[in-house]
């Protein structure tokens, strides 16, 4: 790793909003460092600790490699307004990010590179547990984070739900038997399981837990997205980046799934279709399949063909209604998939 000391760092995040102004490829390559934004400990992603960057700092060091300069990282834990340093100018580069069209439309100021791997899920479970699938752990308690996408896919499966505030913490659960399994993030679940015997990781895959990651700049800098795509296509090919997602246990998908210039925007999915999908595993249950009401007891109203109007089932949505069943998906879904939802109900006929 050639990162610098923090002295000099911390100094240019201050002067950072300033140094946006005229920033782009030639302004890194005459500076001589490209600025990573970093959690400084977020393993196995990032680390402050030197003898464990975490991968996608030394990812990052290798893109710099690329451009013909070093790196240098600006630490900010990401739970907090992760992305405000990137926008503000105190780097260059951020890590990490998922190349998909909900990220591009919430971020339309950020480019994200071509994918250098896919996040997906595992569970862990003891070595010699039997059957590890969701479907076969039914009826077992299964640790999740809260309000984490292995919460949200496992909400409507019949298994029973261990909540935790970290992944950690659910990992822990599932090591020490208060659960069967744990699922979680595959980079996460193979670095605290490395070295234990008495445990093994096992790759869930499904397109819903699955996402294509890419490393994000300010699209205003000029030069800098393809500069850093085309470093990314370099170490794909060279095997360089694939050694050191393997030493972390972030086992890559095969490189098939990776190729093509994935700067470009991907076609966003049909809003309708995508509506139709949630609505079948976050509502029917209690609305009924299409919306047409529910079936128990006929309590719950049909939202087929809705007409109280985009405002209202935002909101409704959005933060439940208070003491009864409908409740608020906030942190659940997304702004966007609660918009989804509202053009495929109202694309509906009424019946
Ligand atoms: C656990 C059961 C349950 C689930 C799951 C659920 N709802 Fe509801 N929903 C209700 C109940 C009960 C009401 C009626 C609340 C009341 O009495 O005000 C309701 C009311 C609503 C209303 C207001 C309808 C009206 O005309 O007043 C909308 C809109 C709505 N739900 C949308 C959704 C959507 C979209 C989803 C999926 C993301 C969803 N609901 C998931 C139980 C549920």
């Amino acid at each position: 790793m050639r990162f610098a000391g923090l002295g000099l760092a911390a100094l240019l995040g201050a002067a950072g909003a300033e140094a946006a102004q005229h920033e782009g490829l030639a302004a890194v390559k005459e500076r001589g460092f490209l600025r990573v934004c970093a959690d400084p400990s977020n393993l196995p992603y990032s680390s402050n600790d030197p003898a464990t960057p975490g991968f996608e700092v030394e990812l990052a060091g290798l893109i710099a490699r690329e451009l013909g300069v070093d790196a240098r990282p600006e630490w900010n834990p990401t739970y907090v307004r992760a992305l405000k340093p990137l926008r503000d100018g105190a780097c260059e580069l951020f890590m990490g990010l998922p190349q998909d069209a909900r990220f591009r439309e919430g971020n339309p100021w950020i480019a994200v590179s071509r994918p250098y791997y896919v996040m997906t899920h595992a569970l862990v479970a003891k070595a010699d547990a039997g059957n590890v699938t969701i479907a076969g752990l039914a009826g077992k308690r299964v640790a999740v984070e809260l309000a984490s996408i292995a919460e949200f896919y496992i909400a409507y499966r019949e298994v029973e739900r261990g909540l935790y505030r970290t992944q950690e913490a659910a990992f822990r659960a599932a090591a020490d038997g208060q659960a069967v399994a744990a699922f979680l993030w595959l980079p996460v679940a193979a670095w605290l399981a490395r070295g234990r015997s008495d445990l093994r990781v096992v790759p869930v895959s499904d397109s819903g837990l699955e996402f294509p990651i890419g490393a994000g700049v300010r699209r205003r800098d000029p030069g800098l997205a393809a500069a850093v795509d085309s470093a990314v296509e370099r170490l794909l090919a060279s095997g360089e980046l694939r050694a050191i997602l393997l030493r972390y246990g972030a086992v890559p998908v095969p490189r098939g799934r990776l190729a093509g210039g994935a700067i470009v925007p991907v076609q966003a999915k049909d809003p309708i279709d995508a509506g139709r999908s949630l609505f079948s595993t976050a509502c029917s249950r209690c609305h009924g399949a299409e919306g047409v009401g529910g079936g128990t007891g006929g309590v719950i109203p049909p939202i087929r063909s809705y007409d109280g109007g985009w405002d209202k089932f935002y909101r409704i949505v959005w933060t439940g209604r208070r003491n009864t069943a409908m409740a608020a998906f906030k942190g659940i879904l997304s702004p966007e998939e609660v918009r989804a939802l509202y053009e495929y109900l109202t694309s509906l006929p009424k019946q």
